[in-house]
């Protein structure tokens, strides 16, 4: 079903996200016939660039980004002529009636900051100002929305000088993933799960994000946050609250959002001695040559144990990991039951407990391991199976053909729906648990452990579970 006719206004519409993300993500909403004809995408950006070379530039993006099966279209000649562009400098006042001439009535209006936050203000004082945006726009924000809980508070601050908390949109592409919601779906549209779903039957529960690239490239912007900045305070965070959050009493934005900010004011603090943090270094490799600061003690890994102060998990920790340059890509919410309270069988060797494990990437799906009688005539042996369901393989092509996060969440933002974007006070509250950490850190000077690039991380991540007698699953894509 298409979406109402809009003007996307893209500031930073010649930056990288804009590149690899934005726009090949609205082509191929466009050729899905979601986006409307009448819809128009403006890029706006410092430089001087006419009409023919924007749409020249986006044309390459789309290429290069875009399976060549869909390219190969007029489609994409007509999604280019949807293209315009505009030259404002964010901080002076040259484009910016331009721009307010180009935009239309009577169509939703949307403006995606892909720029830096030092500009958010100066942006959306402008669009104020000039009567670019009406009561209805609505407004995109990235990550890091925040270096701490100061600057957070700062910057939405700036925004909601100008915008309404239901006109701004902060992205977490994390929620736009297909298989974060079908988080939410397995647990609220399925009766056998929830009734289990707490530190009665449960064990533990692992979130893992493990990437096997470096920091390479984006060295500067990285080494001034680290892993935990960079993926624990959002990302991880995210997962974490979908997977412990009461059931919300509807799929609205504020009933889900509502639950996700009980979970974080219900973290508890972290003990340094149950977190580790690492940095990838080796022979041959380094964190510290792919940053600037050959003295850095950024940490490119972190390993912790959480605990959720509420009467649902109550003594069930949850464990989690992310890191560069490891051994595979994989995102996972792993959920480990406990084992059954008597064992009747007497070959049983009482190592079998279920294990819910919801794939991120690749291979996008869910596993639960589940005893069995192992098969043959030798007597009551147990084992652990699989009941495997990749969802490529169950649903076929369509399901393999999943929209990309950005491109989801877009939509989203036309159709007003703000249930998949993080609001103000969930950041915040995001940023007062993480705060600590991290000053501690700092305070302290602690040195990350180094681990082997293309491994698993740092011994002490293994230890951290060993003390509990528990085990990371394996890494495997
Ligand atoms: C970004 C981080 O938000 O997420 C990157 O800044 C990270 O460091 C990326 O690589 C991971 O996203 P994905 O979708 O590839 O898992």
């Amino acid at each position: 079903i298409p979406v109402d006719p809009f003007d996307l206004v893209i500031f930073g519409g010649t930056g990288d996200l804009a590149r690899r993300k934005i726009l090949p993500g609205l082509y191929r909403r466009f050729w899905d016939g979601q986006m409307p004809p009448e819809a128009r995408i403006i890029g706006a950006a410092r430089s001087e660039m006419d009409e023919a070379s924007y749409r020249a530039f986006v044309r390459d993006a789309v290429t290069e980004f875009v399976s060549k099966r869909k390219c190969d279209s007029e489609l994409l000649d007509q999604f280019i002529e949807r293209l315009s562009y505009v030259a404002v400098d964010a901080r002076g006042e040259d484009g910016w009636e331009q721009l307010a001439g180009m935009m239309r009535d009577g169509v939703v209006k949307a403006y995606y900051f892909s720029v830096g936050p030092s500009l958010f203000g100066d942006i959306a004082e402008r669009l104020h100002r000039f009567k670019i945006a009406d009561d209805d726009a609505r407004i995109v924000v990235e990550k890091p929305f925040g270096h701490n809980l100061e600057t957070a508070r700062a910057l939405n601050a700036t925004l909601a000088r100008h915008f309404d908390e239901t006109q701004i949109y902060r992205i977490d592409h994390y929620l736009g993933k297909e298989t974060v919601q079908n988080l939410m779906a397995v647990r609220f549209g399925n009766m056998l799960f929830e009734p289990l779903w707490n530190a009665q039957y449960v064990d533990h529960i692992q979130i893992t994000v493990a990437e096997t690239v470096g920091v390479g490239g984006r060295g500067d912007y990285y080494d001034r946050s680290g892993a935990m900045r960079d993926m624990v305070q959002n990302h991880l965070m995210q997962l974490l609250c979908l997977t412990a959050m009461e059931p919300p009493s509807k799929f609205d934005p504020d009933a889900v959002r509502d639950e996700k900010l009980k979970v974080i004011r219900a973290l508890e603090p972290v003990e340094p001695h149950d977190i580790v943090r690492g940095q990838y270094r080796s022979k041959d490799e380094s964190y510290l040559v792919d940053v600037e600061n050959k003295d850095s003690l950024t940490e490119s890994f972190v390993a912790m144990k959480v605990h959720i102060a509420n009467w649902r998990w109550n003594g069930t920790p949850f464990y989690l990991r992310t890191g560069k340059r490891m051994k595979e890509r994989v995102s996972e919410i792993v959920v480990r039951f406990k084992e059954p309270p008597h064992s009747i069988f007497e070959e049983d060797t009482g190592q079998s407990a279920n294990e819910l494990t919801i794939r991120l990437q690749p291979n996008e799906g869910m596993d639960l391991t589940v005893t069995i009688k192992e098969p043959g005539p030798g007597g009551m042996r147990l084992i652990d199976v699989p009941l495997d369901m990749t969802f490529a393989e169950a649903l076929g092509e369509e399901a393999a053909d999943v929209p990309d996060a950005y491109e989801r969440l877009i939509m989203d933002v036309i159709r007003g729906n703000q249930t998949l974007f993080m609001r103000g006070d969930e950041v915040e509250a995001a940023w007062a648990w993480t705060d600590p950490i991290i000053n501690g850190w700092e305070a302290r000077e602690d040195k990350p452990k180094p681990y082997e690039p293309g491994s698993t991380g740092p011994e002490e991540a293994l230890i951290l579970l060993h003390k509990d007698e528990r085990r990371w699953r394996e890494l495997r894509a």
